[in-house]
Order: C-alpha cells, then structure tokens, then sequence
C-alpha cells in the first residue's frame, strides 16, 4: 500500500539490521520508477550474487507501488535495504543515480539498472575487476570481446545505440579512448575517485557526465550481455534522445557558453519575424516605412524574448513575467538607439568601413545584452541549477 511517508521522499531501512559497522565493499545503486514486478527478481539474484555486507540502495522515483514491493521483497529475502523515495524527481534518472552515489558507504559503488538487463551476478566481478587492475572505473561493456547488446529492443535502438558512442567519442576523444561503451548504464566507481557533488547530469548518460568530469584515473572493461527487459517497459523516450544532445553540448562547451551560442541563434531567428512584420505593415497597411520599422523591430523582440525566456533561460526565471518582459524590451529598444553614435563613433572618428562598424556594433551590443540579461536580469540562485536547458 502507498502510504503517505513515501509521498515525502524518505530514507528508510527493512529487513534485518546492518552488518557490521565497518563500511561495506560494496554499495549497488538501483535507480528504479515503475519497476514493481522486477525487484523481487533483481533483489533475490542479487542477495545471491554479493557479499552480505554489501549495501543496497534504491532511489525511487515511482508513481506506483515500487516502493512497497522492494520492502516486501525484502522482507522475505531477510536483506537490509535502503529505500530513498523521492518527493521530486529532481534530474530524472541521472539525478537519482547522483542521489545514490552520494549515500553511498561502500568503497566501490556499482550503479545499475533495475529491469534485470544488467546481470546482478557480474556485480561481484566488476569490483573483482577494479580491485585486481587497481582502476577507478570499471565499466560493463556491451562492445567489448564477449558481450553482447542483444537486448535492445530493435534495429532503431541499436542503430540510435551506435551512433550516439560514436558522436560522444568524436566528441570526447581522449577522454573517452580506450572505452567501448560509454553509454552504459552499468558500472562500477571507487569511492575515493567521485565527487557526487560535481556532477549534473542530464537525462540517462550517467557514466559519461562521471568520466568527463570526474577524469578517473585508470579504466577497465567486463563484457556483459545487455539481456531483456524481465518486466514492465523502458522509461526512454524520444526526449530522452534531445537530452542527450543537449547534455553532450553542455559538457563539451559549458554552460555560460552555450547559453551565448543559443542566444545569438534566438537573435539571428529573430531577423525573419521582423522581415515579414515590415513587409505586411507596408505593403499591406500602408504604413510609413520607418513606423513600420520601429514596430517590426517590437514583433522581433517579442520573438526573441519568448525563445530566449523559454529555452535559453527557463531554469532562471526568478522574476515575474512582467518584470522579465519590461526589462527585456528595454535592453533591445536601447540596443537599437545606443548602436547609432557607438556606429558613428567607429565609422567617422575612427574610420572603419561601414560594413565593419555595423558588424563591430553588432557584436559588442549583442555581447553587452547578452551579459545584462545573463548576469541581471536572469539571476543566477546560489544552488547551481541541473541544466542548462531544463525540460519541462
Ligand atoms: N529513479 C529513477 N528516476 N529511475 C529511473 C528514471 C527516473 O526518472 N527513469 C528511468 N529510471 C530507471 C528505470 O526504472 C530502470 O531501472 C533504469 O533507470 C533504466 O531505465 P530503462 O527505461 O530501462 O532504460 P533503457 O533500458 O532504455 O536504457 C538503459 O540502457 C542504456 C543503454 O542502451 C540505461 O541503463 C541507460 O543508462 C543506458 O544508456
Ligand atoms: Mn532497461
């Protein structure tokens, strides 16, 4: 039964008491929503596969009863579990990975999912793994001598499988050389090699966020076969998809940067409503050309505030619609009017060509909203935000 507690994301112990007080080897992290009719499979193959004093957490985003069937489950198997139960689902699958991570006691932590496409056997030999190589990062890989990607659902999986390895390798060269499968969602971290606090994933690419941030020093591969789903159906999504895309920008150029790159896209966007805005106003209302300009460069402010508030900003909307909105249009009317004398100054004192100037305004005036609305208007909170870009 869902009781109120879970609602309120808490921690909780089940089963018999904790083993020793000794940090345990070993700590899984089971990221699950939705996934009832699996954990009493992955529970009861991975009580078999571990050492008792092995740590299990579950960090649960679920809106039915996954909660209760871990505790009873738990129950039966006589194991301790953690459940941790969140109210908000900050970060989705990579923010509860995080989550976990970071109550984790064991010095190693493996991380996996809960639909049993991971083998919970191979948990022990991936430490095993770790610790004879003396690695950081033991990464369960479907790409290597011996594994297998069997389990992905169909010819479109595999092939969306395939090319997002290879654009994150392209992408991250070095960092990623030597590992096959960086999209995986199984593998194990040493403790001591993991700052959870520096990590902000976004979407599903937990072990890619870990390795290009976290740099771990030495890395190794287990083969494993990517089995099937034993219950229920995946979470991703063709969303999942655009995340992901977003999340390789982010880590690739960071944040700041990428804000500017979107916000000089939204601005060039921009010039085509304002064509269109005069062109009407012209030709059809009969309006003089210049009225007609002052209004069109309004439509193309409107555009540019909606895009910018809604994709380039979203996670910083700190003040209210109006006050957002007012200071908005006034950064791009002064824009408009400040580029005049800064032109006249370029071309008539200092006589640069007129296409350079225009250009040279262009830039400096696009660089100076872009930092007054970055640094003013959007206030940053004190607590970093998950994304850039943040989905609804
Ligand atoms: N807590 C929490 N919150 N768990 C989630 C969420 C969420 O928002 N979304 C998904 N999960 C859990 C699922 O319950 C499951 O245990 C695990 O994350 C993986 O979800 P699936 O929906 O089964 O993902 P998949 O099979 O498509 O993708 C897996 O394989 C990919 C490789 O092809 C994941 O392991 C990916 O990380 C991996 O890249
Ligand atoms: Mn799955």
């Amino acid at each position: 039964m869902t009781t109120v507690a879970q609602r309120e994301g808490v921690t909780r112990a089940v089963g018999a008491p904790a083993a020793g007080v000794h940090p345990p080897h070993i700590s899984v992290v089971v990221p699950t929503y939705n996934e009832r009719d699996n954990v009493e499979e992955l529970l009861g193959r991975l009580v078999a596969a571990v050492p008792v004093d092995t740590e299990l957490i579950f960090v649960d985003d679920s809106s039915d009863d996954t909660v209760d069937a871990i505790r009873a489950a738990a129950e039966k198997l006589d194991v301790t579990v953690t459940v941790h139960h969140r109210a908000e689902a900050t970060g989705g699958l990579g923010g509860a990975v995080v989550e976990g991570l970071r109550r984790a006691q064991g010095t190693w932590v493996v991380v996996m999912d809960a639909d049993l496409q991971h083998p919970p056997d191979l948990v022990p030999q991936l430490v095993a793994a770790g610790d004879e190589a003396d690695a950081d990062l033991v990464v369960a890989s479907r790409y290597v001598d011996g594994g297998t990607r069997d389990g992905l659902a169909n010819a479109y999986r595999r092939y969306v499988s395939q090319g997002s390895t290879r654009l994150a390798k392209a992408m991250f060269g070095r960092t990623l050389a030597g590992v096959s499968d960086p999209m995986s969602g199984f593998f194990a971290v040493r403790a001591t090699a993991l700052d959870p606090a520096a990590l902000r994933p976004l979407g599903y690419k937990i072990l890619l966020e870990l390795m290009v941030r976290a740099k771990p020093r030495k890395v190794v591969e287990v083969p494993f076969s990517f089995g099937t789903r034993f219950a229920g159906e995946s979470k991703s999504s063709l969303s999942e998809g655009l995340r992901f895309l977003r999340h390789l920008a982010t880590l690739r150029v960071g944040d700041s940067q990428l804000r500017m790159l979107g916000y000089a896209a939204v601005g060039v966007s921009g010039v085509l409503p304002n064509l269109v805005a005069l062109q009407l106003l012209t030709a059809v209302f009969g309006v003089h050309y210049l009225t007609a300009a002052v209004i069109a460069n309004q439509v193309a402010i409107g555009w540019n505030f909606v895009l910018t508030d809604r994709l380039i900003f979203r996670s910083r909307r700190r003040r209210s619609l109006w006050s957002r909105m007012g200071q908005f249009a006034v950064l791009g009317n002064v824009d408009l009017v400040a580029r005049i004398p800064l032109l006249a100054l370029l071309v008539g004192d200092l006589g640069l060509g007129y296409l350079s100037g225009t250009a040279i305004t262009l830039a400096v005036m696009f660089l100076v909203r872009f930092l007054i609305l970055d640094r003013l208007v959007y206030v940053r909170t004190s607590k970093p935000s998950p994304s850039v870009w943040e989905t609804p």
